[in-house]
């Protein structure tokens, strides 16, 4: 363990055992149970070992935990507003008691840590969100994952740490708590100034870290968090690169980039608080704590989950003992007539126009490719998003089709591949059902487990396709609505649209053109198990078209599909 001085920040506790000593606990660890980390305990874990999580020396034990909710403090009194827990499985758990170890493992099995079990309890997880959200409401991304992504165990314990996790990316703006302070001491700032972010920055974010830097007389850091942020955001290879643009609009010698491993809550107040000492490990004598700061959006209600200014309040209630001062803002707009921003609090509204583009409108003209005014947003930061949101119309797209076997699934489908590929543009893929059970599922059967996992399989692979900026179209049966549902939403995960088609075609209508034979077979009692005859068919309730193919040729049938990817804006037919 390394001790710092100040000026930055006091005491890092790093949690790193140094080389012969972790190789020594390595070797000792084929002896100990595995944990493999998620994503969120891996997260935890690299601020744990660098520091970044000070004073902590491993995951909280239950006396701190339980301080932690109810007072925002260690059992020694310090200040501490966010419970950082290993959580683990009932399966587990049973193998272990206080005073084992645990070789915490990344995905690749890579041994990170050493955990030194202490406690092992089951928290109340309801009872944590409403002592750290203030609400137990799973439209808050941090009570989700409490709710339903976390473990019901916790362990406690002190961390030896073996490894820091690997990243590939970025790799020269990784720095560490004590190589940020480092970084500080060598070019002389004395004073710096962080600004945390999850999203992308335009002209308001660099104008407001422009006013902080001069207030605090200090230096700026732009310190986004890359590890995890709220669901939905935009990826942070894609931001990384807007950071890297954004940096040239600030003197040069003036200001740093780093990234942050931090694996967010989106906890509002405490969650500021807690920035705010990480940053202070960091090194830094000042955070920026501008408009609803971690703020995890709205609740079930439509209500804001938080109040705008809580989370600079929460600060400034604590700010004696935290080592580390807020700098805090009103909202930033634009305000025409000085060609400029401003804070709200500094605008005469009655002489004055206020412009702003929300983060929903930003989306929404991204997404329709419309123009991003100048005032808003820089060119190039723009441009590089519009790489990461293309408009709808070079999005991927999946086209699922659904029906009963002979419904004429098939024959829309090659239509409107061939539709497609006549018009160019855009890579198509078809995953017929037929084709589908030839080359990806040729072991299954059609019982209902055989059956789900065949649409999965197809599901993965369209939203992969999708996800490239290609055309899946998928055909197989697909006759349970849950099962659709999922693909449907790893589709929609891969950035790219669905469209559920159901081929509507009466059971009658189907067995009177009996193309392959099957349903005389079915009904002979040859094949066991056929869609329509003795196995459900569940019709989907609102697909985004119908299509009966009974009075309706395929050219037909698949012109309405393709009329239906023109108004979705997938396709250009001008
Ligand atoms: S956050 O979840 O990391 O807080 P975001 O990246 O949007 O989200 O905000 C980063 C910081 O900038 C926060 O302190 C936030 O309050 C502040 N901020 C963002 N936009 C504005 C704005 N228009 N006016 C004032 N503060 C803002
Ligand atoms: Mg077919």
């Amino acid at each position: 363990m390394t001790d710092l001085i100040p000026p930055h920040g006091g005491t890092l506790k790093d949690l790193r055992l140094d080389a012969p000593a972790a190789a020594a606990a390595r070797q000792a660890a084929v002896e100990h149970a595995s944990w493999d980390l998620s994503e969120r305990q891996l997260c935890d874990l690299e601020l744990l070992a660098t520091g970044g999580f000070s004073p902590l020396e491993g995951f909280l034990g239950r006396a701190d935990y339980e301080r932690v909710l109810n007072e925002m403090r260690l059992t020694d009194g310090t200040l501490w507003p966010m419970p950082v827990t290993l959580d683990v499985s009932e399966d587990f758990a049973g193998q272990l008691s206080s005073g084992d170890r645990v070789a915490l493992r990344d995905p690749e099995g890579v041994i990170l840590a050493i955990l030194h079990v202490g406690d092992i309890w089951r928290p109340d997880r309801a009872a944590e969100a409403r002592a750290v959200f203030g609400t137990d409401d799973p439209a808050h991304p941090g009570v989700a994952y409490l709710l339903e992504r976390s473990h019901p165990v916790y362990l406690g314990g002190r961390i030896e740490a073996l490894d820091l996790p690997s990243h590939y990316d970025f790799t020269h703006l990784r720095l560490t708590p004590a190589e940020l302070r480092e970084r500080f001491r060598r070019s002389g700032w004395r004073r710096v100034v962080a600004f945390q972010t999850r999203n992308p920055m335009h002209r308001a974010h660099v104008e407001l870290t422009f006013l902080a830097a001069r207030q605090a007389e200090a230096n700026l850091l732009i310190h986004p968090v890359v590890g995890m942020t709220k669901p939905g955001d935009v990826d942070h290879y894609s931001r990384v690169r807007c950071y890297e643009h954004v940096l040239k609009k600030y003197p040069e010698q003036t200001t740093a980039l780093s990234l942050l491993p931090l694996a967010m809550r989106m906890g509002g107040p405490r969650e500021a608080l807690w920035h705010a000492i990480i940053r202070r490990n960091y090194g830094c004598t000042h955070l920026i704590v501008g408009r609803d700061h971690a703020g995890p959006g709205k609740g079930s209600d439509g209500e804001d989950l938080y109040g705008p200014y809580e989370a600079q309040a929460l600060v400034e209630r604590y700010s004696d003992e935290l080592g580390i001062q807020m700098v805090p803002f009103r909202m930033m707009v634009y305000v025409q007539e000085r060609a400029g921003y401003a804070p709200i609090d500094e605008v005469d509204e009655a002489a004055e126009t206020v412009m702003n583009i929300s983060g929903t409108e930003f989306r929404r003209r991204m997404r329709e490719g419309l123009e991003i005014p100048e005032w808003f947003g820089y060119p190039e930061v723009v441009t590089e998003l519009r790489k990461t949101f293309p408009p709808r119309a070079r999005q991927g797209v999946t086209l699922f089709f659904t029906g009963l076997s002979g419904s004429g699934k098939s024959t829309i489908a090659n239509a409107v591949m061939v539709k497609l590929m006549e018009r160019g543009g855009r890579p198509v893929t078809l995953l017929d059902g037929d084709l589908v059970r030839k080359h990806l599922s040729s072991e299954l059967g059609f019982s209902r487990e055989h059956r789900d996992l065949n649409i999965r399989r197809i599901g993965f692979v369209a939203a992969e396709i999708t996800r490239n900026g290609g055309v899946a179209i998928c055909a197989p049966i697909a006759p349970y609505a849950a099962t659709r549902g999922d693909v449907r939403e790893m589709v929609e995960a891969a950035n790219g649209g669905f469209i559920e088609i159901h081929v509507a075609t009466p059971l009658e209508e189907c067995e009177r053109r009996d193309r392959k034979g099957l349903y005389a077979k079915a009904r002979a009692g040859q094949i066991k198990g056929f869609t329509g005859i003795d196995d459900p068919y569940e019709a989907p309730e609102a697909p985004e078209l119908r299509i009966d193919t009974t009075d309706c040729s395929p050219e037909e049938a698949a012109q309405q599909v393709l009329l239906k990817l023109e108004s979705r804006g997938f396709i250009d037919l001008r």
